[in-house]
């Protein structure tokens, strides 16, 4: 059986945003549908476990990365419909997020402006439900498919089998590990309707979707730092959501404290960044590694000496500590330890 591309103790520090140094035993980049199915025979054959990365942009691998790891290069855009005022599209799950972005706008496709320049692929971005400036991938989802790591056999996901949450789905929950995202059915809107309810954006009144991208791009690029300069792998940490009560209770000791109650009103999120900063901890690198809070957005973890995930996880450790001990919240890191 021939598969092109199997490499074996192949360096995957350069296929993932934190740039921790990491080894797969087994990699194999997928360009092919056909490829994927060879791959997963192969690695079945011999009782080694698969796992799947697309850019690696909300990974922290670990040292050795057992078994087979698949790059998800799977390639292309089609119309499966179309009407005055929709468009559906199957993407496949290998494509650039941000690449798809500019795409559907010089398309005159519309709803995934405030979405640009999230690095990582189509394919990873219902895995955690990517959002952010008011707009999240469900708003625009309609099903995906995906290959089973095990059977191999192939399955169709609709919106409510994602099971979608803030940065939450199947994928992160029970079903996690088990399957390939081959491709992302999306519904977009032929007529230009900014969402504008973040922050940030609401002074805006964008003629263009090209505008509110551009404008995206550099709210983003204010504040997140480019990967491919000094790595990291976007937010760290989910802003917890914690009961209302206790919400209002912290607001009395810190009145500037942001708090976003849930729809229920039981409930309220709250902004780890924020959490992080008031505990002194924006830009305080460690001595030893490096790694800390950004400072100019203190729920990214920065990794700018390239050390093992071992250290990473160590700090991030650290930091949830200090702030569960002066707030009386947990935050947990957003991103995945790969495998
Ligand atoms: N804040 C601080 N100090 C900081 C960072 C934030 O005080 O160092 C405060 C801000 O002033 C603001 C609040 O915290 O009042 C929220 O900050 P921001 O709007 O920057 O968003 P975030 O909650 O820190 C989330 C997403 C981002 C997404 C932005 C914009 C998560 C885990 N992160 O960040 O997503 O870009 O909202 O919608 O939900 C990612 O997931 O990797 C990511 C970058």
């Amino acid at each position: 059986m021939m598969i092109p591309t199997l490499h074996a103790d192949f360096d995957l520090q350069r296929y993932h945003t934190l740039a921790c140094p990491s080894v797969a035993e087994y990699a194999v980049t997928v360009t092919e549908r056909s490829h994927l199915s060879t791959a997963l025979a192969w690695a079945k054959q011999r009782a080694l476990p698969v796992q799947v990365i697309g850019e690696g942009s909300n990974l922290v691998p670990r040292d050795v990365v057992p078994g087979l790891t698949v790059i998800n290069r799977l390639s292309g855009v089609r119309v499966l419909k179309q009407t005055a005022d929709q468009v559906e599209l199957r993407v496949a799950g290998g494509v650039s997020w941000h690449w798809l972005v500019l795409f559907c706008s010089a398309q005159h496709w519309y709803g995934l402006e405030n979405l640009a320049l999230i690095p990582g692929t189509v394919g990873a971005a219902p895995v955690q439900n990517i959002g952010a400036y008011g707009v999240e991938l469900c708003d625009v989802f309609v099903s995906l498919d995906a290959v089973n790591i095990r059977s191999g056999e192939q399955h169709s996901f609709s919106a409510e089998d994602c099971q979608f949450g803030y940065r939450q789905s199947v994928f992160k929950g029970v079903e996690e590990g088990a399957w390939i995202i081959t491709a992302v059915t999306l519904r977009l809107s032929r007529r230009f309707a900014p969402n504008l309810t973040y922050g940030p954006l609401a002074d805006l009144n964008p003629a263009s979707s090209a505008e509110l991208i551009e404008h995206v791009i550099a709210v983003r690029q204010s504040k997140l730092p480019d990967p491919a300069l000094i790595p990291n792998a976007g937010s760290f940490f989910t802003n917890p959501i914690i009961p209302i009560a206790q919400a209002r209770s912290l607001q009395q000791t810190y009145a500037a404290m942001p708090v976003y109650p849930t729809a229920d009103g039981e409930f309220a999120k709250v902004a780890a960044g924020w959490l992080i900063e008031q505990a002194g901890l924006r830009g305080d690198y460690a001595a030893d590694t490096g790694i800390g809070p950004y400072e100019k957005q203190a729920l990214v973890l920065v990794n700018p000496q390239r050390v093992a995930s071992s250290k990473v996880m160590a700090r991030a450790q650290e930091i949830a500590q200090i702030v569960e001990d002066k707030f009386g919240i947990s935050i947990v890191p957003e991103p995945r330890l790969f495998p």
